[in-house]
C-alpha cells in the first residue's frame, strides 16, 4: 500500500481538490528559507482570501526543517520531508474532520482503535477547553482514558509568532510490542504522534492579540515518513520501504552494510534526500555561502565527510547512483525532479570536486589541531582556517570536535567571519565593475529601479507601503508591498510619473558601509531587519531613497531609461504586486 496515493484518494474522494506541493523555497516569503508546514504556502486562504481550487484541499507538500539538523543520524528525524495534509477553508470543521481522520485510520489504514489515543486542547483564559473535540471522539469509540487534555504548548499550533491559529487535537499511535497501557499517558513515548487536526479560527497579531478570523478553517498534517514506519512495523525510519533502495546504494558504495554504520548512512541518505530536493527547486539554488546555498552547501559536505568516514572512495562520482535513487522514487510525483535531474547531478558533482580538492588537507590539518591544542577548545583562527582555507562549514567542524569531546570558540569565529565578509565586499565591489557578479547590467538596473518605486508607493500610495517581496529578471522587475486596495489608474500614474521624474534628475546613488543599528537610526528602510548581519550597506538615491540593501546598483539614476508599470495585482491576502520593466 502507498500511504501518499491512499490519503490523496481517500480525500479526494471525500470532495477535496488536490492541490500540487507548493515549491520548497517560499516564492514571496523571505522570512523563511523554506516550506516548513503543509499550511504555509495557504495563509493567505486561511485568513480568508477564496482559493481558485473551492474550498475542500488536500497534497503532499515538500518541507524543510532545520531546527533539528544535529539529530539527523537518529532513526526518526530527517531534514527534508512531506507533509500530507487535508484543508477546509471556512467549510467543515471539527466533526467531519475527526471522523475523516478517524476513518482514514481505522477504515483504510486499518489500524485498530485499540492503539489511538487522542490529545485535545485544554483551554487558557482565552479559549475554552475543547469539549467538543472530546465528545466527537468519544462517539466515534476513543473512550475517555485515551483522552488527555493539553495546554498551549502542545494542543494549540501556529506558526511562527503571529499569524492564523487555533487549538489543535492529536493523534497517538501505540508502537510497541508491550501490552497496551488502558491509560494513554502522552509522556510515554511509546505513543507516538501520527497526525495533527488543528482547527483555525483564530489570528494572533504581532502584538499577541487574539482574535476570531473571519472563517473556521481546519489544517491537517500527517507526517509521511513516520506513518509508513508505523504501519510496516520498524521503529527505525531509515528502514521503512521509501529508504530501502537508498541505503542499498550507499552499501553498494561503500561497500559495507547499514549495520554498525546506521549513523553515516542514515546522514548521506537525509541529506543527499534534501540536497536533492533544494537543488531541483525552480528557486535554482546552487550551493553558496548564504541563505539556501548555504544550507545546499552544509548539507553537501557534510554527507562527503561521513562518506569519507565510511571509506568510499572520493575520487568516484559516488553520489550519484544515490541521488538517482532518491530521482527515481520521487520523480513521478514532483515534476521538478524529473526536468532537473541534469541540473541536480552537476550540483552534487561539481560541490563534491571543489570540497574533495581540500577536504582530505583540512581533515590532516584538523589533526594537526588535535596535536596542539591550547585546553579543550578549538580556537577562532583556526576555525576560520577550516573554513576559508579548506571550507569546511563551520558547523562541520563543530560536529568533529564534539566527536572528540571538544568545542569550538564560536563567538570568536563570528567576529573573524564578520571581518572577513567586509574585506570581500569591498572586493566584490570591485570585482563588479569588471562584471563578475552574475547580474547583469539591466539587473541592476532593475535593482535601481526598485528602490525607487518603494519610494514612489510610500509618497503616492501611503507612508505605510512596505517591501513585501521582489524579484528581477533580464526581462522585468516584480516587487510585492502591503496594501488594502487595487491601486487605481490615476495612483498607477502617479507612481510612474515620480520615478520617471527621479531618472531624469540623473540623482546620484551612493553606498555607506555602517552597522545595523545605525542603518535603523538614520531611517534606512529594511524589509527584514533580522536577516541582515551585523554590519550593512545602505544605499541612497538623492533624497529619495536611503534603503539597507546587497545592492549592486547604477551610480546615477539616468542610466535606467524610462519605466513603465505593465500589472498590478494582488499576491496575497493585503499584499499587492506590481510588474514593470525600463524600456
Ligand atoms: N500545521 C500543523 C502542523 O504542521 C498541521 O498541519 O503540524
Amino acid at each position: 500500500m502507498n500511504l501518499k496515493d491512499e490519503f490523496i484518494k481517500y480525500f479526494v474522494e471525500h470532495g477535496h481538490v488536490e492541490i500540487p506541493s507548493a515549491p520548497l523555497i517560499p516564492e514571496n516569503d523571505p522570512t523563511v528559507l523554506f516550506n516548513t508546514a503543509g499550511m504555509q504556502p495557504l495563509i493567505p486562504y486561511l485568513l480568508g482570501e477564496p482559493h481558485p481550487k473551492g474550498k475542500r484541499l488536500c497534497d503532499a507538500q515538500k518541507c524543510v526543517r532545520l531546527t533539528d539538523l544535529d539529530e539527523i543520524g537518529d532513526k526518526t528525524h530527517h531534514t527534508f520531508f512531506e507533509m500530507l495534509g487535508n484543508w477546509s477553508l471556512g467549510d467543515y470543521f471539527k466533526k467531519e474532520s475527526i471522523h475523516y481522520s478517524f476513518e482514514f485510520l481505522t477504515k483504510i489504514l486499518n489500524i485498530p482503535i485499540e492503539r489511538l489515543a487522542v490529545t485535545v486542547f485544554e483551554g487558557n483564559n482565552d479559549i475554552p477547553r475543547d469539549d467538543t473535540s472530546a465528545e466527537i471522539w468519544k462517539s466515534l469509540g476513543i473512550p475517555e482514558e485515551r483522552i488527555a487534555y493539553l495546554g498551549v504548548e502542545d494542543n494549540f499550533w501556529i506558526a511562527g509568532d503571529s499569524g492564523p491559529c487555533g487549538g489543535d487535537t492529536e493523534i497517538f499511535y501505540f508502537r510497541s510490542k508491550d501490552e497496551i497501557p488502558a491509560k494513554f499517558d502522552p509522556e510515554d513515548d511509546r505513543w507516538v504522534e501520527i497526525w495533527n487536526n488543528v482547527f483555525m479560527e483564530f489570528h494572533k497579531d504581532e502584538s499577541g492579540k487574539i482574535t476570531e478570523l473571519s472563517q473556521k478553517n481546519v489544517d491537517t498534517g500527517m507526517g509521511l515518513e513516520r506513518v509508513v514506519a508505523v504501519l510496516e512495523g520498524v521503529t527505525d525510519n531509515y528502514q521503512t520501504s521509501i529508504w530501502k533502495e537508498m541505503i542499498e546504494a550507499i552499501e553498494k558504495v561503500s561497500k559495507k552494510t547499514y549495520e554498525g554504520n546506521e549513523i553515516s548512512m542514515r546522514i548521506i541518505a537525509d541529506h543527499i534526500r534534501t540536497s536533492v530536493f533544494i537543488s531541483a527547486d525552480p528557486a535554482g539554488i546552487k550551493p553558496s555561502n548564504t541563505d539556501q546555498g548555504y544550507i545546499l552547501r552544509r548539507l553537501i559536505r557534510r554527507a562527503i565527510r561521513h562518506a569519507k568516514k565510511l571509506g568510499i572512495d572520493m575520487t568516484a562520482n559516488w553520489m550519484e547512483p544515490i541521488a538517482l535513487e532518491v530521482i527515481k522514487k520521487y520523480e513521478n510525483y514532483y515534476k521538478e525532479i524529473k526536468d532537473n535531474k541534469e541540473v541536480v547531478l552537476e550540483v552534487l558533482k561539481n560541490e563534491s570536486v571543489k570540497f574533495n580538492r581540500t577536504l582530505e588537507k583540512g581533515l590532516k590539518e584538523f589533526d594537526k589541531m588535535l596535536n596542539h591544542l591550547n585546553g579543550n577548545i578549538i580556537d577562532k583562527d583556526n576555525a576560520f582556517k577550516l573554513y576559508d582555507t579548506y571550507g569546511f562549514p563551520i558547523e562541520l567542524t563543530e560536529e568533529m570536535a564534539k566527536e572528540h569531546n571538544l568545542k569550538v570558540d564560536m563567538e570568536g569565529f563570528k567576529e573573524k567571519f564578520q571581518a572577513h565578509q567586509e574585506l570581500s565586499r569591498t572586493a566584490s565591489k570591485g570585482k563588479f565593475k569588471g562584471g563578475l557578479m552574475g547580474h547583469s547590467e539591466i539587473e541592476t538596473k532593475y535593482h535601481t529601479a526598485t528602490h525607487l518605486l518603494n519610494a514612489a508607493l510610500k509618497i503616492v500610495v501611503g507612508k505605510d507601503v512596505h517591501q513585501k517581496g521582489s524579484n528581477i529578471n533580464e526581462e522585468r522587475m516584480r516587487f510585492d508591498f502591503s496594501c488594502d486596495h487595487k491601486l487605481s489608474d490615476e495612483e498607477k500614474q502617479k507612481v510612474e510619473d515620480l520615478v520617471n521624474t527621479w531618472i531624469k534628475e540623473d540623482l546620484p546613488v551612493t553606498m555607506t558601509t555602517m552597522s545595523k543599528e545605525e542603518a535603523i537610526q538614520s531611517g534606512a528602510e529594511a524589509m527584514f531587519i533580522e536577516k541582515y548581519a551585523d554590519i550593512v550597506n545602505v544605499y541612497k538615491i538623492g533624497e529619495v531613497s536611503l534603503e539597507i540593501c546587497g545592492g549592486p546598483h547604477v551610480e546615477h539614476t539616468n542610466l535606467l531609461g524610462h519605466f513603465k508599470i505593465t500589472k498590478e495585482e494582488a499576491s496575497s491576502a493585503g499584499v499587492r504586486r506590481i510588474k514593470a520593466i525600463l524600456e
